[in-house]
Formats: structure tokens, sequence, C-alpha cells
């Protein structure tokens, strides 16, 4: 059902914003490694993330703090190796933008030792001049808001963001503060659905939600979460796409399809 590899035209950010203006949902899946992310893209996945949750799954750490700048690098190295058209996303791990000049050092290494191709940062309107900075030197950036892993400490836990009115007008107008200083996507992590939908209209750049509903222009899921790997319990806004297929391939294109056809996230994924 998906084009030759071959045949594939490289995904840009500006394939992702045509995907936007038609209407068309994308997918967004994490990876760690070579084959993981060979895997995803040949089911069609339009985005790859190197998610500093590999500090979790992969490493075994209860939260995302630990991860280093090279623990990123190495991990982004893999999975360039493996990825031929899908964007390839990565994280900026905990602290390591903590002032423009290390955001802007830290994200060319990314991309320089990594082959990252965009990077994440977590964070709001605080970090407008680093994406200003990250922008004027060429740097493609996700802004991802909402529910921040990095920030479990401050925030007392993973809990949902948004819900009160004033929550929930304070991340848009931070999205727009980010979009206006030369974000090229956002992401939102765990919030309501409603808000989410008026993110996305609020937004000209492309939405990608996880724990977010369906009303956003991409999801994004934690590979393991998906293939029912994840130690311990699995989030309420991830599903199983291995139960019922009979491979890795068929599990990943079943998520495909789901989200593409509007059926993956559910009512019973829903966060709020
Ligand atoms: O690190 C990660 O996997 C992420 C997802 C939760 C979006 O940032």
């Amino acid at each position: 059902m998906y084009q030759e590899l071959s045949t594939r035209k490289p995904i840009t950010l500006t394939t992702l914003a045509k995907m936007k203006r038609n209407r068309e949902k994308f997918t967004v899946l994490t990876a760690y490694d070579a084959s993981f992310a060979a895997l995803f893209e040949a089911a069609g996945v339009e985005v790859i993330l190197v998610g500093d949750s590999l500090g979790m799954v992969v490493q075994g750490q209860s939260t995302t703090v630990p991860v280093t700048m090279n623990d990123m690098i190495y991990h982004t190295r893999l999975v360039a190796r493996g990825c031929q058209t899908a964007l390839l996303m990565a994280d900026m791990p905990f602290a390591s933008y903590a002032t423009v000049e290390q955001g802007v050092r830290n994200a060319a290494r990314l991309m320089q030792e990594g082959g990252a191709q965009i990077v994440k940062l977590e964070g709001g309107s605080a970090l407008a001049e680093t994406v200003r900075q990250l922008s004027r030197n060429g740097i493609p950036v996700c802004a991802h808001l909402g529910l921040l892993p990095q920030s479990v400490h401050k925030l007392g836990g993973y809990k949902v963001q948004g819900r009160e009115e004033a929550a929930a007008q304070q991340i848009i107008d931070e999205a727009l503060v980010l979009q206006e200083a030369g974000a090229d996507v956002a992401l939102v992590e765990c919030i309501p659905a409603e808000l989410t939908a008026r993110l996305t209209e609020a937004l000209d750049i492309p939405l990608i939600g996880i724990g977010a509903g369906p009303n956003c222009d991409a999801q994004v899921l934690v590979c393991y979460d998906m293939l029912n790997i994840t130690r311990g319990r699995r989030p309420k806004f991830s599903k199983n796409f291995l139960a019922g297929c009979d491979s890795l391939q068929a599990a990943v294109e079943a998520y495909v399809r789901a989200v593409k056809s509007g059926e993956f996230p559910g009512p019973e994924h829903c966060i709020a």
C-alpha cells in the first residue's frame, strides 16, 4: 500500500506545511536505532523522533532528566543510518539549552554530529530568543508545549496541563510567541482535546499531539508503548497496535492508517 522507498520524495518542512494546509494528517514515531527507524519509515511514518524518552525505555531511568547530549547524539546518529526519506527530529536533552548560546551550540552538534534535521525543545515563551537564534542559524525547531517531561520535578509529577481557561490561554499565547520567533512545528503533550483544537486553528505551523486528542495535524507515540514493550503501565493515551498483527511492520502500518483516517486517538485515549 505504501510507495517504494526508492521512489519516495524526502519529507521536509515544506511537505509537513502542505499536509497541514490540505488537512492531511501525518504520523510521527520515536526510534532510537537504525533498524527500528528503517522499519517505521518503510511502514509510512513521515517523521522519526529520537526522543529523550530513550532515558526511560532504553536506559531504564525513571525520568528523562539524566539523558545527556552525548546520549542524544549517539542515538540520533544510529537512527540517521536507518532513515532515507523520513524527517529526522531529535530532542535537546535536559539543560542543554539553558542559555541561548548553549542552545545554538548543542543544536548544531545534534545536526552536525547526529544528523538531525530538526531539533525539539521543551518550554514556552522564555525560549523565544533561543528559537529566534536557532532559526537565524538555519536550525529548524519544534516547540514542545503542555506537559514538559524534563520539568517533572518542578511540576511535581506528570500532570495534564491547560485544564483551566487561564492556563489554556497561556499555552496558546506561548505557542504563538514561539511561532513568531521562528518555530517550524509545535508539539503538545497531555492537554485537553478542546484546547488542542483551538491551538491547531490558531497556529499556521503544523501541530503534533500526544495525549492531546484527535484535533491536531499529526500524532506521535513512543514506539515501545505502541508495540506494547514498555515496562510497567502503558499510558492511557497510547494503544497497543501490535495486538492482532502478525509483524512489527503490520503494527506500524496499522498505526499510520489509524492516524491518517482519524480513527486514532479515539475517545478512550483522551486524557481529559
Ligand atoms: O521524548 C519523547 O519521546 C517525546 C514524546 C513524548 C513526544 O518527547
